[in-house]
Formats: C-alpha cells, structure tokens, sequence
C-alpha cells in the first residue's frame, strides 16, 4: 500500500510531491543590510535534497522596521528579487517547492540592529511585549496602510522571483498576532475590539496580495489556534480560543487563501512551542545580545544566568507544558480547524516520527506536517521515512538551536547527538558556509 506521507497534496494552484514541509526556521545566515548570501543558499539546499516536498523559508521581512534582527534577508524592495530567484532555483532543482514567510515583527523585535535603533517597534499597542519588555508604538491608519502595502509588494516580488508562493506569519506573537490577539490589542478604532475588528488588518493585507498577484498564485497563512498568552505569567490575559482562531480561519479562506498552517502561542519562543527544553546553561550566553533590546532584558539576563534563580524561571516556563504533547503539540487544534474549512489544514510542532505523521494525515487531522527542528538534526529525514525508517540519531527538542540561534549560526548544538564530540558538532553547524559565500 503506498505511504500516505508520500502522496502529493494539491493545492488550488500548487501541488507538493509529499506531505512533508520544513516549516520556517530563522537563522543570522544574511547580510546586515538584509540582502542575501551563498549561506541561505546552502542552507535551504540541505533540505531539498534531503527530500523535502516543499519549503516554507525563514521570517522574511516585507519592511526594515519588522525585522527581527540584522542578518535576515529581506523582500523590501526590487532589487531583492534576483537573489531570491537565485534560492528558489536552487530548491528546484530537487522538485522541491519554495514558499516565502512574509513577515512583519511588529513589537517582537528581538535584536533592532542598526537601522531600528532610534525608533520603536510598530504595533497594533503602544504595551511592551510581557517577556523582553520590548517597546512600540501603535500604528496610525497611515502606518496600517503602508504595511498592508509592504505585504502586497513582498508577495508581487515573491512571484517575480518564480517562487511557489506565499505564506503570511500571523501567529507565534508578531504583527499579525498583535491585531488579532484579544490579549495584546487594545485599539479603539476599527482594527481593534471585537473579532471582525481585530481580524480587519490581516483580511486586508490577503485581499490587497489578491489585488497585487492574483488568484492563482498560492496564498497560505500560518496562524495560532490558541493564543496561550498567559501560559508564562498567569496573570496575563489569555488571548483567543480555539473558537475565536476558528473563525478568523473561515474569514481567512472567504478572503481568498489557500491553505492554512496551524500553530499555538501568542509569542515565541512560547512555553508550549517549540516543545521540549528551555537550555538555560546556554541561553544565558546569548541572551545577553538582548540586554539592551527591551525593559526587561536585564531581569531575564538575571534570571537565566544565576543557577540559584533558574528553578524561578523554569517554575514559569514550564507551568503549562505538561498540557502538551512534544509530537503533534498542536495537532488537535489542527484537526478542529481543519473539520471548520475546506482548504487544505497542515500543522507544525514536533513531528518526527513517521507513525504520528501516518496517523494524523490518513485519519484526517491535517493534510500534511511541517517539520523544524527534527530536520536541523535529519536533513534527510523525508528519505528516512520514505525507507519505512525512524532516525538513529533523533532531534531531542532541547532547543539549542533555538537560544544559540540569537548569536551562532543555525545549526544541531545537541553534543549527545554527535556522540559527545564537540568538533564533529561544529564542522556539522559550519557546513552551512560551504561553498564558501566569497571565493
Ligand atoms: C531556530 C528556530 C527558528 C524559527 N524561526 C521561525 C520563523 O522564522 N518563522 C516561523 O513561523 N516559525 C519559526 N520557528 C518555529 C518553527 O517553524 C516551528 O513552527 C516550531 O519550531 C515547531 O516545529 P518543530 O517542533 O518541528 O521544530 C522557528 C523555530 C526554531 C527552532
Ligand atoms: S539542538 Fe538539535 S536536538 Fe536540540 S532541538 Fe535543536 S535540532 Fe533538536
């Protein structure tokens, strides 16, 4: 019988060879000034060849003021496209699609880089963010224009640069969430109260995409189920429910999407995602790029880097994570999505083992997974379950690429899995350079 995770799965304008995705995965591989380098080209090379059916890129941000950090390549402008092209061919060339994450960071903007130091973050809220403490403004109805503009553009330029498509990053806590969320926005204006209200900024930005590019160019929005909001400090608002979610999804398809990437957390990283461990032995190394970055840096700083004070932050942090599986963390939320809309449902969060992938596609939970870190540590693993394998040497969910990924390059920083040898671990993290980005 063939293997339902090797079946294609079509879109209304797309169809991927498999149902396996690498969900986005940020990474400093690029240039400060947010053009590109031989680094991302490697990286997301890696994936296609290791079989991939289709890969969603990075947070890539459609203006310089919704940049995570420096080092991130953009799609702010025309003169982006040729690199951009230049990725999306070299994806190809393995049958592999190529969607572009078109993001904004609106206050979750973690390191400002040079470019943002001298004005604050936009947002649906002048409230700093509740971890970092990171500061913003609210958007006048200009600035919402502008932005919904951004959008349009990036996606004109996706589409130019002979990409697959589209996705809009409307979850884990950035722009999109920040209106949408019924814990963060706060606006008295009609982008912010009721649902449809704080639904309006995100609605607006797919049909102005629509206007721009068309219907037949692949539009999907990544989005939370559950906000959470108050899974790290529970005297926080909880934000939106499933119920809420559900809706915004049906209003998502009305306005013309695709498809649907399901995920939890109104920020990121969240206590319930990325599963698994919160490394504080190497988060205090390279927290301190934060230090200046929001009000509560410092706090945080503290708080990670002196052991006696660790068990305060992991008696937070891991409040609600019980809740949660590590595989298929959010899956049953997927799966209540997915019985609300008629467009495909596919589902990020800890999916690894080819059973729990079989079982939540064929007994229709989602339409296919996307995969981040199990594919750090396999960047074969699509061929691995194509054998009718699992991997010898599983990601662990420790999350060590996620807190080295603030000052390192990307990369598997488990030692355990490189039988403790700490070069092997490195010469791994570096093949990312080679070839080498000048020569
Ligand atoms: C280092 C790292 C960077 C990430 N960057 C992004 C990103 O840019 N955009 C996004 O939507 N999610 C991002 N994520 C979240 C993943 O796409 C994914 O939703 C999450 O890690 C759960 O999937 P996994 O368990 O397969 O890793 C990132 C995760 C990690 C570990
Ligand atoms: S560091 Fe490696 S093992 Fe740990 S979560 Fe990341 S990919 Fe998985």
């Amino acid at each position: 019988m063939e293997d339902v995770i090797f079946q294609p799965l079509k879109f209304r304008n797309l169809t991927v060879k498999n149902r396996l995705f690498r969900s986005s995965i940020s990474g400093r591989w690029d240039n400060y000034n947010g053009s590109g380098s031989q680094a991302r080209i490697n990286w997301e090379t890696k994936f296609a060849r290791g079989g991939i059916g289709a890969i969603i890129t990075s947070f890539v941000p459609v203006h310089i003021r919704g940049r995570i950090m420096p080092n991130y390549a953009m799609i702010d402008h025309d003169d982006k496209i040729p690199f951009w092209r230049a990725v999306g061919n070299a994806v190809h060339e393995y049958d592999c699609r190529f969607i572009m994450q078109l993001s904004h960071s609106g206050r979750q903007r973690d390191v400002p880089g040079a470019e943002n130091l001298m004005n604050r973050a936009l947002s649906s809220t002048d409230t700093m963010d509740s971890f970092h403490g990171l500061l913003c403004q609210a958007m006048t109805l200009q600035e919402i224009k502008q932005t919904i503009d951004h959008f349009a553009q990036g996606a004109r330029r996706a589409r130019e640069a002979g990409l697959d498509g589209v996705e809009l990053h409307a979850s884990h806590g950035y722009l999109f969430t920040q209106f949408l969320s019924s814990a963060i926005n706060d606006r008295k204006d009609e982008y912010g109260g009721p649902l449809e209200n704080r639904a309006r900024f995100l609605l607006d930005v797919i049909h102005a995409i629509r206007r721009e590019v068309g219907r037949d160019f692949h539009l999907q929005v990544k989005i939370n189920a559950v906000d959470n909001n108050n899974a790290l400090y529970p005297w926080e608002k909880k934000g939106n429910t499933l119920e809420e979610s559900i809706q915004i999804c049906k209003w998502v398809e009305q306005a013309g999407a695709d498809a649907l990437h399901v995920s939890i957390g109104s920020m990121f990283p969240h206590p319930q995602l990325p599963s698994g461990g919160f490394p504080l032995d190497e988060a205090n190394w390279w927290y301190g790029n934060m230090l200046s970055a929001g009000v509560r840096g410092y706090f945080n700083y503290t708080l990670f880097h002196y052991k006696l004070l660790r068990p305060l932050f992991y008696a937070f942090w891991n409040r609600t994570k019980k809740e949660r599986p590590l595989e298929g963390v959010c899956a049953e939320e997927a799966r209540e999505v997915k019985k609300a809309v008629s467009i495909p449902v596919i589902n990020t969060g800890g999916y690894q083992s080819g059973a729990l992938i079989r079982k939540v596609i064929s007994e229709g939970w989602c339409d296919g997974v996307t995969i981040a870190r199990p594919l750090i540590a396999n960047n074969d693993l699509p061929h691995i379950l194509q054998r009718g394998e699992e991997p010898d040497r599983p990601c662990s969910f420790c999350n060590r690429c996620l807190v080295n990924a603030l000052g390192n390059p990307l990369g598997c920083y488990d030692v355990r899995r490189y039988n403790g040898d700490r070069d092997a671990m490195i010469r791994e993290v570096m093949t990312v350079y080679d070839p080498a980005p000048f020569r």
